[in-house]
């Protein structure tokens, strides 16, 4: 490993405790992700590496815990024959949605707390009033029929929706819930028509869940983010609050695994995605559904882990993990404001050329995108959602070849300055608008060989190129870029390439 090696000697558990103490007040940055880091002019931000039974395990200074534990995975990966699609399908629909995407003011869970400044500042809303959206959230639309056909056209292979999100409301039809669609829509079950949406459009079914449900804690959890003062859920500030039974833990843990089996039962998810543990442990659930992948948001468990924000998933932070011979996927929001709908923030979803380049960003890397995006509350999809559908069905009528059935990825961003995807003896160099363009050409640096061909994927047209030194450049005639789409340059080397170096062993 390329790491300086400073094996911390002071005990872990006293290092995490300081470390979260000093770093609890920065919870959420703008991108929605736990407090980014993404501070260049630190110049190279090395991480600490910790030996624990064998394997090498890298934390970056300036992270909080929480944070940290999101690119560790810490059990052996599943090894199900039923589990092994996941790192071939790559691309997933991410959907926060619930009574979270109703409550106007802002579209966030953390919303009551969503930062410390926010709260220094009295711009803060009692938790009490976002469960108050429950009184009102009423999906009249809701037709995820049309949601999953749409995201398989647009290449989508599997799909996670928030059947409950910390606010602690389940959108299905729970015995077990305290609050959700049996409380507050006679019933009405808004994960099944869902399932069987996917199930339809042959994507896989997957569930965010969160094992912190602030509802079921109301009593007892602090809402403020200053540690030294305390307000409760109807966003008082008070002395103190009722101390936890001591029985407490134990029927929160009861609580949730109930939720767990009832989901699993009815449902037969394909992916189980935590967030602040999985509700009960990975064990468990593979008993339930012995082919379930399991991401790693429950500390100790998980078959890959999260990078969360495209911050996150920069390659600094990507390497170690792919060295380490793990899965992993980055979710990030992929719309302008926070993960669920947020009416103030408009309905801006990123450019479709933006997305594809993160896609193929993670794909170099052999990860997978989960593309988050907040449905409204009425349960339709914001316009620039099909625009971005649109864009990336055309995309994918040429391009996906590139994206899917791969098996490799080029030396990005050391020795290229695009991202680049393998099969075999088969390159493929991702370019936005402003690259691979006379004035800004794609290089790739110590290529072993002089490529046989040259195709852009889009049109088919051959592409020249120069090799010099083993420098191989070329680019894109402007007439023939595709603008709001990636254009995707296919290269293939004859035999006396070796493409072994490059391929994924983390698969
Ligand atoms: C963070 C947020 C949570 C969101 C999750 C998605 O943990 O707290 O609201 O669901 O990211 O990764």
């Amino acid at each position: 490993m390329k790491y300086p090696k400073w094996i911390i000697a002071v005990s872990v558990s006293a290092c995490c405790t300081l470390s979260w103490a000093a770093n609890r007040s920065q919870q959420l940055d703008s991108d929605g992700s736990a407090d980014s880091y993404t501070t260049e002019s630190r110049g190279e931000i090395l991480p600490e590496v910790r030996v624990e039974n064998g394997k090498e395990y890298l934390y970056w200074p300036g992270w909080n815990q929480s944070k940290n534990r999101k690119l560790q995975v810490r059990r052996e990966r599943t090894t199900h024959p039923d589990a092994q699609w996941w790192p071939h399908a790559g691309l997933g629909i991410f959907m926060h949605w619930g009574i979270v995407s109703e409550f106007e003011p802002t579209g966030e869970a953390w919303a009551g707390r969503w930062t410390p400044d926010r709260e220094k500042q009295g711009e803060f809303h009692p938790q009490q009033e976002i469960w108050d959206a429950a009184k009102t959230f009423n999906p009249v639309n809701y037709d995820p029929e049309k949601w999953m056909a749409g995201a398989k056209r647009a290449g989508f292979k599997y799909a996670v929706l928030t059947t409950k999100h910390h606010d602690g409301y389940a959108l299905w039809d729970s015995d077990w819930a305290l609050m959700g669609v049996r409380q507050y829509l006679d019933g009405r079950d808004l994960v099944e028509p869902f399932v069987k949406a996917c199930r339809n459009n042959g994507l896989k079914v997957g569930f965010y869940y969160s094992g912190m449900d602030w509802y079921f804690d109301r009593d007892y959890m602090n809402f403020s983010f200053d540690p030294n003062r305390k307000m409760n859920f109807k966003g008082e500030w008070v002395k103190t609050l009722p101390k936890r039974p001591s029985k407490r833990w134990a029927a929160y843990q009861e609580y949730n695994a109930h939720q767990v089996k009832e989901l699993i039962h009815k449902f037969d998810p394909d992916i189980w995605w935590g967030d602040g543990g999985h509700g009960m442990s990975v064990e468990e659930i593979r008993k339930l559904r012995p082919g379930i992948v399991c991401n790693n948001r429950d500390p100790g468990s998980g078959d890959h882990a999260t990078a969360e924000g495209f911050g996150m998933s920069d390659p600094k932070f990507i390497k170690p993990i792919i060295e380490n011979g793990w899965w992993w996927e980055v979710n990030s929001i992929i719309q302008k404001g926070s993960w669920h709908y947020d009416a103030r923030m408009g309905e801006e979803i990123y450019p479709s050329d933006e997305v594809l380049r993160k896609f193929a960003e993670a794909r170099c890397m052999g990860g997978n995108l989960l593309a988050n995006i907040g449905p409204r509350p009425d349960g339709t999809y914001q316009d620039q959602v099909w625009r971005l559908f649109d864009d990336m069905e055309l995309w994918m009528k040429t391009n996906e070849e590139s994206v899917f059935g791969i098996n490799g990825g080029g030396p990005w961003p050391e020795k290229c300055n695009v991202p680049i995807t393998c099969r075999d003896r088969i390159w493929y160099f991702h370019a936005r608008d402003h690259e691979a363009t006379e004035k800004n050409p794609v290089i790739l640096k110590d290529c072993a060989a002089k490529p046989k061909s040259m195709t852009l994927l889009n049109t088919g047209d051959r592409i020249p190129f120069s090799y010099k030194n083993g420098t191989l450049s070329f680019f894109i005639p402007e007439k023939r870029k595709a603008r709001n789409i990636t254009d995707v340059v296919k290269v293939e080397f004859g035999s006396d390439f070796d493409p072994e170096p490059f391929l994924f062993k983390h698969w």
